[in-house]
């Protein structure tokens, strides 16, 4: 699990660099832990094979830990950020998708999608704050429309944003237990790890004739029934897939 790697990199360079520090600190930038515990936390990072989007993050952990105890914060204002972060981010330590929107474009080239497919009904797994269904409710009023969601911050914001608009039901569940069965269109915008968990999903349960649309992300073992790249942004991909 890549934080128990980051965590354990972080740790090993901290050891490493008071061990370093205390034995030769009189050598130039030895005497510097703010310096060298960041390049040992990347070093590690990659004797570790994380991605390579880990390096800032270990680049700048410990001068910012130091910068922000410059500050001399009450304890509490610790507990309050944490606590705010678990509870948008929820399941990501245990390896959850974490939060991302997808932009206004995404929604309109999915409506386009779901015009096409002349769907009934659509569900979004892990529908964020609903930045795709409440546009698209809005556009198709006839459609049925499930957004689910697991962490409670996104939760709530997304059930207030969805107040009075009678054709979105919101779920707090998560979505692994969610039947697909029923759906005309389902939508996800998770992770490449969760992929091929997602492709088993909807080949046991998707109807015939039903689509997957998967953005950014493409099933590994499956060739998509069609690919719509979004005018705005090229690199970012609609992946479509008929059952
Ligand atoms: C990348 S965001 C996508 C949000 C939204 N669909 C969008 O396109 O703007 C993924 C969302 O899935 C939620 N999520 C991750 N795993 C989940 C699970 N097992 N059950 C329900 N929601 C989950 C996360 O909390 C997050 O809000």
């Amino acid at each position: 699990m890549q934080f128990l790697k980051a965590l354990s990199c972080q740790i090993l360079a901290l050891v490493l660099t008071i061990t370093l520090v205390t034995l030769k600190g009189d050598v130039l930038f030895l005497n510097l832990p703010i310096v060298i515990q960041p390049l040992f936390a990347v070093l590690l990072s990659r004797l570790f094979g994380q991605p390579l989007w880990w390096i800032p993050i270990h680049l700048f952990f410990l001068p910012a830990v130091w910068v922000v105890l410059q500050l001399n914060l009450p304890a509490w204002i610790y507990l309050a950020c944490f606590s705010l972060l678990v509870l948008i981010f929820w399941g990501t330590v245990k390896g959850d998708v974490p939060l991302f929107l997808s932009s206004p474009a995404v929604s309109r080239a999915l409506s386009d999608i779901v015009r096409r497919q002349r769907a009934e009904s659509l569900i979004d797994l892990g529908a964020g704050i609903g930045s795709v269904v409440i546009p698209l409710a809005n556009r198709f009023p006839q459609m049925s429309i499930t957004a689910v969601e697991q962490a409670p911050i996104p939760w709530l914001i997304l059930s207030w944003r969805c107040r009075g608009i009678v054709n979105i039901k919101v779920c707090r569940d998560n979505f692994w237990d969610y039947p697909l069965g029923n759906f005309s269109v389902v939508f996800a915008f998770l992770s490449p790890k969760v992929m091929s968990r997602l492709g088993e999903k909807c080949r046991n349960e998707l109807g015939e004739g039903s689509l997957l649309v998967s953005s950014t992300f493409p099933l590994q073992d499956r060739i998509p029934s069609s690919v719509v790249s979004l005018k705005s942004k090229k690199h970012l991909k609609l992946h479509c897939y008929k059952y």
